[in-house]
């Protein structure tokens, strides 16, 4: 056992019993390895160091009332893994593997799933490395699928209320015909400078634009960008934003819920006529936003000190199915036994 106050627990590393590894070798996949080490033996020329063979995922496993382990859209981030994977010319792990080594590792480690209640949960990061040695600029022929977890608490340190951002307009997260839609780590290297000057001047994080035109909203660090107005839920379509899981199941909630929703570019100057505004992401779950700053032109568009009433109903209803205190009615969550 341990003794976490899972109440407190910020958004980061703990560290856990186990870790599950798998080795694509020869052109196939291997057995699933069980490992206590947190490090990685790999090669000085292993082409995720040279080269960005690397991509990533993050998905929460939630404790029930009555002690049920659920986890949420798996199989959304599976998929989008292996759309990751083709975009980086890495081995695709198969949706049967990832479930299986997703399952594993959080029975391994069930004494770090935070208890219902606390408002903490358990954070899955599956990652995908080349590890094969390459010197000239080429796909590795060997590949480590690797998925640890650590109990989490809210991404931004407030939890659910609203953050001030920052528009950035001379960084570019990334191109039009880019990584942007991949969750590869060059797009998040990309974007560290632009994160660490927002955080050192007192924003939560920053916002993107298109990066050919500048004209409209692509998305926040961490997280995707959605606004509120005529009971509309509306977010940006783009080619180089990661496709959020959340904001999908949020389109769809909001449409059960009644609203319009429309996915379509979104000009920043269309900012001042928004209701309400929120970031959403898995680590995020809704982040309401209360101001936007644009950093270049000093513009500033203001949605209030307080939560809106269609965010904190999105906000409740997603943590509600994802806790199990609302029924999954489209089929969202997947109980781990
Ligand atoms: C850049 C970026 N956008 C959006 C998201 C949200 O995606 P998801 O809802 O699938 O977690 C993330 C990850 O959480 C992200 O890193």
């Amino acid at each position: 056992m341990n003794n976490i106050e899972w109440s407190k627990l910020p958004f980061g590393y703990v560290k856990t019993h186990y870790n599950v590894r798998c080795y694509y070798r020869d052109g196939k996949w291997g057995e699933i390895e069980v490992s206590s080490d947190e490090y990685i033996n790999i090669h000085m020329a292993a082409t995720c160091l040279h080269y960005g063979q690397e991509a990533f995922e993050g998905l929460k496993v939630f404790t029930g009332k009555d002690g049920t382990l659920r986890v949420f859209r798996w199989d959304e981030n599976a998929k989008r893994m292996i759309n990751s994977a083709k975009g980086v010319v890495m081995a695709e792990p198969p949706m049967e593997l990832f479930l299986k080594m997703l399952e594993k590792v959080v029975h391994l480690n069930k004494d770090f799933v935070p208890p219902y209640g606390t408002g903490a949960s358990l954070y899955v990061r599956p990652m995908l490395i080349g590890t094969g040695p390459q010197v000239g600029v080429s796909p590795a022929k060997e590949y480590l699928f690797l998925i640890f977890v650590g109990p989490v608490g809210p991404y931004f340190k407030d939890g659910f209320k609203p953050v001030k951002v920052q528009i950035v307009r001379d960084v570019d997260r990334a191109a039009p015909h880019g990584t942007g839609r991949f969750k590869v780590g060059g797009n998040y290297a990309a974007s560290l400078s632009s994160v660490v000057r927002a955080h050192a001047e007192g924003y939560g994080t920053v916002l993107y634009l298109d990066a050919k035109e500048k004209k409209y909203i692509d998305e926040a660090g961490p997280a995707n960008f959605f606004g509120i107005k005529n009971n509309t839920y509306i977010t940006p379509d783009s080619s180089s934003i990661l496709p959020s899981i959340t904001n999908m199941s949020l389109r769809q909630l909001a449409a059960d819920m009644g609203l319009k929703v429309e996915m379509r570019p979104v000009p920043v100057e269309e900012l001042h006529t928004l209701e309400e505004a929120g970031a959403c992401g898995t680590a995020a779950v809704i982040t309401p936003i209360g101001e936007i700053t644009d950093r270049e032109t000093g513009e500033k568009y203001t949605f209030g000190k307080e939560p809106g009433t269609v965010s904190t109903k999105l906000y409740q209803t997603l943590q509600g199915m994802q806790y199990g205190d609302i029924p999954d009615k489209f089929g969202w969550i997947h109980v781990i036994k």
